[in-house]
């Protein structure tokens, strides 16, 4: 996830630019760039880190020119460093990206072969260079070009152009990442949400996937990438700017939740060989010898990434056929763990920073045991001390709660079981395709479970006054007890437990009386009926249930005070929306509450203390 902006009009570009990136830092601050043309050429300015690094740079060599485009990056191909940092120019041609190109080592390979040089180890890059070979080719200006050049892009991009050639445009196009047209007064600007717009204007158009946009002083014509005109609707927003850094939502917690669909999207995007029911092993560094040979995959994690761990060993030993365990990192560093050569070793942290899981990795790889890290942010400590990485490609996590890191993990993991259960010959070919159209399909699952965000709404009151909550589940549903009840506890401060629901009678059925809302996750798997007794253990104690389960469930409706229906899907991909209830409800008992959200008490995003 990355923030671009362009304009074009008769003010000075470079501070409107800056001033639009600054609002859409929420959406990634590894670099930050600026392309200006002149009035004789495209001058750029890029800079490694926070945008006020760029700041600093324009005050040393200022741009001056009424065109330009900008970008602030969160790096998926290529570490952060002022090299990568877009915009990438090939020509007179510069270009900003947010998004990821599938085919771009196909592409970039074909034009290396042509002579072409590349500077960075962007994927965005060979788009300049696409754009700039049509023009070459006798394309007749950068809108056709660019509409060209797009012909050969297969992957998810907002892009923003500039060419010397054309030193009153701005073109730009979106397939798969947002992007935004602001109508000003004599000016036109994009941006990848209305934020960076509000300042200037409150008339936006909506690009839909598939349109390229050319911008002039004076107006804008939308065609599609196959060259039909088409027309879409202005609308005016009337968000404030606060309202409007959120897209619309209260919190970033709240936008974070909804945007998970968009993210298991990224995650998959470009790792699904659904062809051969298998996964591209992509920069894991899990070679398919070393996948055939490995004893045993460890996970060490902490908190959140930890419950997806628990998920992921599930996955590991009943898809992969491999033996697995999980340990909390911040055990494993005080205890005198043993690896084996042969372990895998996954460390699963969305920050890549986490101390607890540092250290337990170092005693991993002093062990001589091979390292993969799962991880959200490119070139962190993790992935950059493993031996190969897995990116979630969630885009920034602002909210402390972690919710579409977890689900992105939970994808992650379940795509290295495949990819482990494919090469070790314990998945078939239609094995491995029945799952993997699962969670092809989850994304659309996804918007139709937060698509019943208000009844989560309507639960939530029921549980403000509520002091103690108990979370059961079994199988995939244990770790989902697990981090609901982390969700509730670490925003809206009630105590909450997560059990296994087998575990019940060995102690917390004690708890249970009129007073204690029960959350039980029970769809329709393989330990449904175990659950569903455990469900009625709690009923005869008077326990309030809430039910996560499958729709239409008439048992389950008799038993449940409240009732959260699923779509039936694949048994694995379950706990990707088993948890989204869950995280809702938690939001919502926080919101009424009053809490602060975004940033609970006595927490951090990033844990890299003991
Ligand atoms: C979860 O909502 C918390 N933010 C926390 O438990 C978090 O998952 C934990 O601190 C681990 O962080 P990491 O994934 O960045 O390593």
């Amino acid at each position: 996830m990355c923030g671009i902006v362009g304009y074009v009009g008769s003010r000075n570009a470079a501070p409107i630019i800056v001033d639009g990136l600054r609002k859409l830092e929420y959406r990634g601050y590894d670099s930050a760039g600026i392309a200006i043309h002149d009035g004789k050429g495209i001058e750029i300015v890029r800079a490694l880190g926070k945008l006020v690094k760029l700041s600093d740079a324009l005050e040393k060599r200022p741009l001056n020119g009424t065109t330009g485009i900008g970008h602030t990056r969160w790096a998926t191909h290529g570490r952060p460093s002022e090299v990568n940092a877009h915009p990438h120019a090939a020509g007179p041609v510069a270009v900003v990206h947010n998004g990821i190109i599938e085919n771009h080592v196909a592409v970039r390979a074909e034009l290396e072969g042509q002579g072409i040089k590349f500077l960075s180890d962007t994927d965005t890059e060979i788009i300049a260079h696409l754009i700039h070979r049509e023009l070459d080719q006798g394309a007749p200006n950068l809108f056709e070009a660019v509409r060209k050049a797009l012909g050969r892009v297969v992957g998810a991009y907002a892009i923003a152009v500039v060419s010397r050639a054309e030193p009153d445009v701005v073109v730009a196009a979106r397939f798969g990442s947002p992007l935004v047209v602001g109508i000003g007064e004599d000016e036109m600007l994009c941006g990848s949400d209305v934020t960076a717009l509000l300042s200037h204007t409150r008339n936006m158009v909506f690009l839909e996937d598939g349109d390229v946009v050319e911008l002039k002083q004076n107006g804008y014509r939308i065609e599609t990438v196959n060259g039909t005109a088409v027309d879409r609707k202005v609308k005016r927003i009337d968000w404030s700017a606060v309202q409007a850094e959120k897209a619309g939502f209260k919190h970033f917690m709240l936008k974070e939740i909804h945007e998970q669909p968009d993210a298991i999207e990224a995650t998959l995007r470009g790792r699904i060989d659904l062809q051969n029911g298998d996964v591209h092993a992509g920069e894991m560094g899990v070679t398919p010898e070393f996948a055939k040979t490995l004893g045993r995959v460890y996970f060490v994690a902490c908190g959140t990434s930890h419950h997806a761990t628990i998920a992921g060993r599930y996955w590991i030993e009943k898809i992969a056929r491999v033996p697995s365990v999980t340990e909390l990192a911040s055990e494993v560093r005080y205890r005198d763990p043993i690896f084996f050569p042969n372990d895998l070793v996954v460390a699963v942290s969305q920050s890549g920073e986490t101390a607890d899981t540092i250290a337990a990795v170092k005693a991993a790889k002093a062990a001589g045991a091979q390292v993969l890290a799962l991880s959200n942010v490119l070139d962190s400590a993790l992935p950059r001390m493993a031996d190969g990485a897995l990116y979630t490609h969630a885009g920034p996590e602002i909210g402390v709660a972690s919710t579409k890191c977890f689900t992105t993990q939970l994808a992650a993991l379940l795509l290295l079981a495949i990819y482990l259960g494919r090469q070790r010959g314990a998945l078939s070919k239609e094995q491995g395709q029945e799952i993997l159209q699962a969670l092809w399909e989850t994304p659309s699952h996804m918007r139709e479970v937060l698509g019943d965000a208000d009844y989560m709404h309507v639960i939530a009151k029921k549980l403000t006054h509520a002091k103690d909550v108990l979370f059961l589940g079994r199988g995939l549903g244990f770790p989902i007890a697990l981090e609901g009840a982390l969700k509730l506890k670490e925003i809206s401060y009630a105590h909450a437990e997560g059990y296994a629901a087998g575990e019940m009678k060995h102690g917390p059925i004690a708890l249970i009386d009129e007073n204690l809302p029960v959350f039980v996750i029970c769809p329709r798997d393989s330990h449904y009926d175990k659950t569903l007794s455990n469900m009625q253990e709690v009923r005869a104690r008077e326990g309030q249930v809430i039910a996560i389960a499958t729709k239409g469930d008439e048992a389950v409706m008799e038993l449940a005070q409240h009732m959260v229906w699923l779509p039936k899907v694949n048994d694995d991909v379950l706990p990707l929306l088993t948890v989204l209830p869950l995280q809702l409800i938690s939001y919502y008992v926080a919101n009424l509450k009053g809490n602060d959200v975004d940033q609970p008490r006595n927490l951090a995003k990033t844990v890299t203390v003991e």
